[in-house]
Parts: C-alpha cells; sequence; structure tokens
C-alpha cells in the first residue's frame, strides 16, 4: 500500500481532508494517509509552525497532499506555505485552469494553466525596516529559477499538447529584475520551436483575462504576478473552490488548492472540497493510479452536473452532503 503525506491543514483544511480521504477510500484505492499538522496549533508544542517531521514525511514519501495552512497577516510566523515550497525547493507551482460541467460562468471556454515561479521573487521574504515610516521589501529573480521555471512551462506545454506559452511581466518599469525573467524565458524559448511563444505585461494580461480568457493557453509568471493571477483564472471557473494546484520539484510534489483555510467559514461544514479533491485526482495521476483518478473526476463530474453543490457554487449541500453524493457516483 502506498504511503501519502496529507498535511491536513487548519481553518476548513480538516473537513475537505476528511472528505477527500473518504472519497479516495471509497473509491477502492488503499492509501496509508501519513497525517502531519502544521501551523499554528503545533507551535506552542513543538516551537515552530513548521516541524521537520513534516519536512521528513514529505521528503521520505515524495508525495503529498496538502490543505491550506492559515499564515498570520502582519507580525507572527512566516508563511508555513511558502517556507514548505522553499525548503523542499519546490519550484514549479501548477494551477490548471478549466471550466467544470455544471458550473456555469461567465465564459465556457476557459481551458488555461497558470505556471508560477514558487522560490524567489518578493515571497522571499528579504525584508527591513528603514525607519518607522519606511519599510523595503526586496524582489529577488534569478536568471537559475527564471530559466528553470521557463523550461518546466515548455515541457508542460510539450507533454500536454499545449499550442502556446506565454511569459508574463512588468519589464517595462522593473527593467533588471523582471527584465531577467524576460530574458530567460527567451533564451529557454528557443528550444521550443514547436511551441507558439508570447509575451504580455501583466496589468495586460489581466484585462484581457476577464474579457476573453480563451485567448490564452499556459502562463508563466514570477511568483507574486502568478499569485494573484492565480486567484484572478480561479474566478473565470467557479471561485477558488474549485480551483486545483501542485507544486512540483525534482525529488518531490506537494498537491494542494489554490484557496487558502476560509476562517469565515471553519467548521460550519460549508467549505467545497472540490479544489482539494481536485488536486487529488492530478497527485493519483502523478503517482500512476490513473484508473482511480479517472473514477473520482468522473463521480465529481457527475455530481456537479446534476446540480448537486456546496454553497460557494451556489448549491445548498453541505461538505458531508456532496461528499456523499460524490461517493454514490463512484462506479
Ligand atoms: P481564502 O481562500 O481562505 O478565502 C477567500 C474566500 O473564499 C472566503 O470567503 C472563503 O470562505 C472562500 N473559500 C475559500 N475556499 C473555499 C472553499 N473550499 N469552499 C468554499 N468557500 C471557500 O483566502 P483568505 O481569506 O485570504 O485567506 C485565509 C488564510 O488562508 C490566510 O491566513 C492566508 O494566508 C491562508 N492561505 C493559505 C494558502 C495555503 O495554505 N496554500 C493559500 C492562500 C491563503
Amino acid at each position: 500500500m502506498r504511503t501519502i503525506t496529507l498535511i491536513n491543514g487548519d481553518g476548513i483544511g480538516p473537513e475537505i481532508s476528511e472528505s477527500v480521504m473518504k472519497i479516495i477510500s471509497a473509491s477502492g484505492l488503499e492509501i496509508n494517509w501519513d497525517i502531519q499538522t502544521a501551523g499554528a496549533d503545533v507551535i506552542e508544542k513543538e516551537g515552530k509552525p513548521l516541524p521537520d517531521r513534516v519536512l521528513d514525511s514529505v521528503k521520505k514519501n515524495k508525495v503529498a497532499l496538502k490543505a491550506p495552512v492559515t499564515t498570520p497577516i502582519g507580525k507572527g510566523f512566516r508563511s508555513v506555505n511558502v517556507q514548505l515550497r522553499k525548503d523542499l525547493d519546490l519550484y514549479a507551482n501548477l494551477r490548471p485552469c478549466k471550466n467544470l460541467p455544471g458550473v456555469k460562468t461567465r465564459f465556457d471556454n476557459v481551458n488555461l494553466v497558470v505556471v508560477r515561479e514558487n522560490t524567489e521573487d518578493l515571497y522571499a521574504g528579504v525584508e527591513e525596516q528603514i525607519d518607522e515610516n519606511t519599510a523595503h521589501s526586496i524582489k529577488i529573480i534569478t536568471r537559475q529559477a527564471s530559466e528553470r521555471i521557463c523550461r518546466f512551462a515548455f515541457d508542460y506545454a510539450v507533454k500536454n499538447n499545449r499550442k502556446e506559452v506565454c511569459a508574463v511581466s512588468k519589464a517595462n518599469i522593473m527593467k533588471l529584475s523582471d527584465g531577467l525573467f524576460l530574458d530567460a524565458y527567451r533564451t529557454v524559448a528557443k528550444e521550443y520551436p514547436q511551441i507558439a511563444q508570447r509575451e504580455i505585461l501583466v496589468d495586460n494580461l489581466c484585462m484581457q483575462l476577464v474579457q476573453e480568457p480563451a485567448r490564452f493557453d499556459v502562463l508563466v509568471l514570477p511568483n507574486l504576478y502568478g499569485d494573484i493571477v492565480s486567484d484572478l483564472t480561479a474566478g473565470l471557473i467557479g471561485g477558488l473552490g474549485v480551483a486545483q494546484g501542485a507544486n512540483i520539484g525534482k525529488s518531490c510534489a506537494v498537491f494542494e488548492p489554490v484557496h487558502g483555510s476560509a476562517p469565515d467559514i471553519k467548521g460550519q461544514n460549508k467549505a467545497n472540497p472540490t479544489a482539494l479533491l481536485l488536486s487529488a485526482v492530478e497527485m493519483l495521476k502523478y503517482i500512476g493510479e490513473n484508473s482511480y483518478a479517472e473514477k473520482i473526476e468522473k463521480a465529481l463530474f457527475k455530481t456537479l452536473f446534476d446540480g448537486d453543490k456546496t454553497a460557494d457554487l451556489g448549491g445548498n449541500l453541505s461538505t458531508t452532503e456532496f461528499t456523499d453524493k460524490i461517493i454514490k457516483h463512484l462506479y
């Protein structure tokens, strides 16, 4: 039996993790979940929000499913999510964004993929307080990380029959840092003549995405733009409750939804487990369990198609009712 790390998070994390474990188990696939806790709740006992046991577990099992973990705003500990990605060198954040059956949105032809650099940019956490009224945050862009993420995006495009990889930047203003990212993109793009190339400024991208998202295929972005744009693209297909993601490195991969811990609906049995479930489906494909992945995806799509949904998608089912509906369609 395969052992997989499950970081069950906080906020709605434990509720949606329960749902996903239940659905996978009902599909007939046996997984030995190595459940690891992280975040504010473990600090008191273990002294830090991301204890070494969590990293060791992911390193050992190579694959993890992760529910969201809250990050305090302003003062407090550094984001567990950012640290995990950095410590495990999960350099590529992959966020596919495609319409789901039965989930009506403004557009019905969205099928794009956001590839976000995951290790540097303003997320490097290099900040200093200059004086009481001034703070600096350093944006770090390196050729090595930029070329690596662009190569990942082009390889992904080749493997998944995608036609175009578009580089997103603000190189007209940040001529050195974003200029370097763009230069790295152009260098790597030369190795992939079969894939169309395009460059766009991030503000123009946002405008075009909300007008006609079908214009885009694979997008490759530095960390911060990738974070913001992938929430926007989540909105194009029905919101955060359905947006899946994955953090991929050379030796391990952590699959997690785009959304956060949704403290506003914590413990109310209201959360939509779809984003975590779709992340788990991708994880199953990644470990070669394609038939179970397809079975679960089909059951989810049938449930949504029938109009059985949680409140964020305009439905009236609780997390547990929605979970049970999906399980009913597993055959
Ligand atoms: P959020 O994504 O948690 O919530 C934004 C809105 O979307 C809320 O109204 C929430 O109820 C709704 N929502 C999100 N996921 C949902 C779901 N599965 N079903 C139904 N509704 C859902 O974003 P917010 O409030 O900005 O962040 C809350 C915390 O989560 C913060 O501490 C943030 O740092 C953390 N966070 C963690 C992430 C991770 O663990 N990878 C990613 C993003 C945020």
